[in-house]
């Protein structure tokens, strides 16, 4: 081979590399790092919802395939239309779903973690992202009380709740039905198996025993009391007569903050009746969990700890970016067994230590996973737990307050207490407060005028992109609905939302 062949052989043509040059790297760096810091100085005063309809956004930066690259100028002009057309969680008046801003550092430690691109399927394929995410894991379970001088915690961390939930489900299943299910197919008992949750759970606990092949008709959803908490007399029964009719009771998903109105359901009473049926105890703490960190709301975890598993969700009250869920879980071994695949030799591990060894794909359903616990600690070691915590507790704070003023009021109506940082009330024109007091059909009229009056004005103040608030249906009333799990939120935004509601209403011709 020529000279002339070998430098043609070891230097890739230049159109087939990605990579960039030194200055390229520099300009790319200072502009999209201006744009993010740009964007987080001025979240505040942007509209909270944008004005824009479906397909818009797309339509003004184009869906034509590149087939050549563009000028950074355009990526970026294009990157502010983005921002334009997008809502904004960061907001301090976003008080839309379960959807809190993203920490500046945590954002900063997803680029960094998108450019080292550790692949976290194992200590192989990234051994100091898999140190740190056992780190996470473990400060996290300690954070909310799982784990303690004498219990011990593992877990992975998921995309999110959801995730969480069906892998603690298909933990659950195989625990209890026997792990050669994995292989058979088929249930060691021809019982139904079946699951306890109150009417108040979230819609992944379902969707999990649907995707488990047990069907969503097999969570049997058991009443909630006058503050929206699992009655626990209702699940004992509801067990028990599910027994009496032949069915194989294997699960109980206790809430640890319902969606609707962030209710804690007795866990320490649900962990008795657990045991006392040999049940799996998972408690979905997607949403609330992490209150455990405030210490006013400590009390309402009491139990927590006896769980077999738990799903928190650092991405909505650790204020991380998406994604960052986590589940936790007591027996290693469980879990394993639920998940491990023997056979495929692509995986195989050929470590000497524990350590070395060990391999996430072990422990659930994904294989490539992202270094999300990298997000997670670096905001706890930027700002550190009790600057963290703090925030948490203003905003359970802000919601009471936001109840308070609510319950002050001639023209609300609170229909929730707030028990952690959620808060559902509604509007109701003053001249319409007599007609809250009236019986049988004109009571279902106004009922349904006041559920319509409350869509409008949820609407009306989405769209005018001052506030976002979403809804819950409390008890079968219509109710605008706040969560707070912001740092920038103020009492000022509260007050100033109530205004834009009574605003709305009075547009709507509400008086
Ligand atoms: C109680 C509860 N569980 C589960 C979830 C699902 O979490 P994710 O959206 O992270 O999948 C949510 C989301 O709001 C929730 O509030």
């Amino acid at each position: 081979m020529s000279e002339m062949d070998k430098a043609v052989k070891t230097c890739r043509p230049a159109s087939a590399s990605l990579d960039i040059s030194e200055a390229e790297m520099c300009e790319l760096s200072t502009q999209v790092t201006q744009l993010v810091t740009e964007y987080f100085s001025e979240v505040s005063t942007l509209p909270v919802f944008p004005e824009t309809s479906g397909g818009k956004t797309i339509g003004k930066i184009g869906a034509s395939l590149p087939l050549e690259g563009e000028p950074l100028e355009q990526l970026l002009e294009d990157c502010r239309t983005i921002i334009e057309n997008s809502r904004h969680n960061g907001h301090p008046r976003f008080f839309g779903y379960v959807a809190s801003p993203a920490t500046p550092p945590g954002a900063f430690a997803d680029l960094f973690a998108s450019a080292l691109n550790s692949n976290v399927t194992s200590w192989r394929s990234g051994p100091a992202a898999t140190e740190i995410e056992r780190t996470v894991v473990r400060w996290l379970a300690s954070l909310i009380g799982f784990s303690g001088e004498t219990n011990e915690a593992h877990g992975l961390l998921t995309s999110g709740g959801s995730m969480a939930n069906l892998t603690a489900l298909l933990i659950a299943h195989r625990a209890k039905s026997g792990v050669e299910v994995a292989s058979t197919g088929l249930w060691n008992s021809r019982a139904p198996m079946t699951i306890y949750a109150s009417d108040q759970i979230h819609m992944s606990i379902p969707k999990a025993a649907d995707i488990l092949g047990l069907g969503r008709a097999q969570v049997r959803l058991v009443a909630s009391d006058d503050r929206f908490r699992m009655s626990v007399a209702s699940l004992h029964q509801t067990i028990a007569n599910d027994l009496e009719n032949g069915m194989k009771p294997f699960c109980v998903v206790a809430s640890g903050g319902t969606v609707n109105t962030g209710a804690v359901d007795p866990l320490n009473e649900i962990a008795d009746i657990a045991n006392e049926f040999g049940l799996w105890f998972h408690i979905d703490g997607a949403y609330g969990a992490l209150a455990a960190l405030d210490e006013t709301k400590r009390p309402l975890f009491r139990g927590l700890e006896r769980a077999d598993s738990v799903s928190l969700d650092p991405h909505k009250w650790l204020y991380v970016p998406i994604d960052s869920g986590c589940l936790l879980f007591r027996d290693e071994a469980r879990a394993r067994a639920a998940f491990s695949f023997e056979g495929a030799d692509y995986i195989k591990v050929h470590e000497q230590t524990a350590d070395e060894a060990f391999a996430f794909w072990n422990y659930g359903p994904e294989l490539s996973r992202r270094f999300r616990a990298l997000k997670i600690w670096l905001t706890l070691r930027y700002y550190g737990v009790q600057r963290v915590a703090q925030s948490i507790s203003e905003d359970n704070a802000l919601a009471t307050y936001l109840g308070e003023q609510v319950e002050a009021a001639t023209d609300f109506e609170l229909l929730a207490s707030p028990q952690l940082s959620i808060c559902c009330f509604r509007y109701v024109p003053p001249s319409w407060q007599a007609g809250l007091r009236m019986r049988g059909e004109d009571a279902v009229a106004i009922e349904t005028e006041l559920d319509q009056l409350n869509t409008n004005i949820m609407n009306l103040v989405q769209r005018g992109g001052r506030a976002y608030l979403s809804s819950a249906t409390i008890r079968g009333k219509f109710a605008l609905r706040a969560c707070i799990t912001n740092f920038r939120t103020t009492r000022a935004d509260i007050d100033e939302t109530l205004q834009i509601i009574r605003e709305a209403a009075r547009d709507l011709g509400s008086k």
